[in-house]
């Protein structure tokens, strides 16, 4: 299993929180009719972060030009946002929400690069 991000009820139904994993870009944590999706967190149209932005159903705005990514894809599903986001893996566990070490070195790696 991967890094904490946050519990289970740090992010309530049509929630969405931001994370900040140790070593690990900011991302965001989102809780679409109970199921958990993660995402990095900067918008990839600008600088904003999309932990500030509504989640509306399983599509997140950005608050910064109101461009929306698919929480569970990744992808861009609205303008000026054209290039998508990346996406984690998480695992639930006794109320506990973690990266998968998969999603974790994934993360890494982006962060590296
Ligand atoms: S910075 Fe997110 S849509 Fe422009």
């Amino acid at each position: 299993m991967g890094p904490f991000l946050c519990t289970t009820s740090d992010v309530p139904e049509g929630g969405r929180k931001s994370v900040q994993p140790e070593s690990l870009p900011e991302l965001v944590v989102c809780n679409v009719a109970g199921t958990f999706y993660v995402l990095a967190a900067t918008c990839s149209h600008g600088e904003a972060s999309l932990a500030a932005g509504r989640l509306l159903g399983c599509e997140l705005e950005c608050p910064l030009h109101a461009g929306r990514f698919d929480v569970t894809t990744g992808g861009a599903t609205r303008r000026p946002a054209k290039k998508p986001v990346e996406t984690y893996q998480c695992v639930e566990q006794d109320g506990g929400l973690y990266l998968t070490d998969a999603a974790s070195s994934a993360a890494s790696a982006s962060q590296a690069a």
